[in-house]
């Protein structure tokens, strides 16, 4: 049990590699909260972890929103005493993205800004304070487009690209206070977040992948399990990469 006794906050948990995080660090041991805009997948993960004889609280948290980061933080505050991990994962991005710069309206661009950047932003903002003196482990999740450019997506790639900064400037901040921020990278993973993209851009993807795959929710929440347990224990402000070799290229 690498997070025994531990309590984990995890953004974007509802569904996809949050959803699998959540029950990775519950059959680990931790009290687990699924902070997500959507209530009812929320709640379906919820009762499906329960099921299992695990610790999961489903809290509806829009990360858009200051006082709902702040308030779901205050709720783990209140029940659990103290945070000990947090894995922010919730995100969003444009569909069937054929989206050159050129075409996209700054409305799109502020909106994807606004969950994947300015709410991560206050996530680990509330998720520091709620951590405080007794420190703890912070994993923001960028992807493979904030490593590298990707084409036809460019709000996405920007906000990805400010993950690692802030996750970064973060570590900096907290790395002599007990509090490590490291940023993991997915490569394309099979979720939700894929619905609108078509197979044939889906085949493209697989042939662009050294190991010829799509990653599975499971193989990137490992990547969260060691960041947020003690075997991490000397890293911060780093970027544990998961693709399948794809940003080796
Ligand atoms: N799936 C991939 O191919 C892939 C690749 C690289 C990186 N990622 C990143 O992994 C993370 C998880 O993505 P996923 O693939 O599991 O997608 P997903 O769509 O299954 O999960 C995203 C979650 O974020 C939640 N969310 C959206 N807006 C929110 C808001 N305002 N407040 C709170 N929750 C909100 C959604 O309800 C959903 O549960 C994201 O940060 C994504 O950018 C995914």
């Amino acid at each position: 049990m690498e997070l025994e006794g531990k309590s984990a906050f995890l953004t974007g948990a509802a569904t996809g590699i949050g959803r699998a995080v959540a029950e990775l660090f519950a059959r680990e041991g931790a009290n687990v909260y699924v902070a997500d805009i959507n209530e009812e997948a929320g709640k379906l993960a919820e009762t499906e972890i329960r099921a299992l004889g695990l610790s999961v609280t489903f809290v509806r948290v829009d990360v858009t929103d200051e006082a709902s980061v702040r308030d779901g933080l205050a709720q783990v505050g209140s029940e659990a005493g103290r945070l000990d991990c947090a894995v922010n994962c919730a995100a969003v991005t444009v569909q069937g993205a054929r989206n050159r710069t050129g075409d996209v309206d700054v409305q799109t661009f502020d909106e994807i800004l606004s969950v994947d950047l300015r709410g991560l932003f206050l996530s680990v903002k509330y998720e520091i304070l709620q951590m405080g003196e007794t420190g703890g482990s912070i994993v923001n999740v960028s992807s493979g487009s904030g490593v590298v450019g990707t084409r036809w997506n460019p709000s996405y790639v920007a906000a990805k690209h400010g993950v690692v900064g802030l996750s970064k400037a973060a570590a900096l901040d907290y790395a002599d206070k007990g509090i490590r921020v490291n940023t993991l990278v997915p490569g394309v993973t099979e979720t939700p977040i894929l619905a609108g993209i078509p197979k044939s851009v889906r085949d493209e993807i697989e042939t662009q992948i050294p190991m010829r795959r799509l990653a599975r929710p499971l193989e990137i929440a490992n990547g969260a399990l060691w960041l947020c347990s003690d075997r991490s224990s000397y890293v911060t402000g780093s970027m544990l990469i998961i693709d399948g070799g794809f940003t080796a290229q």
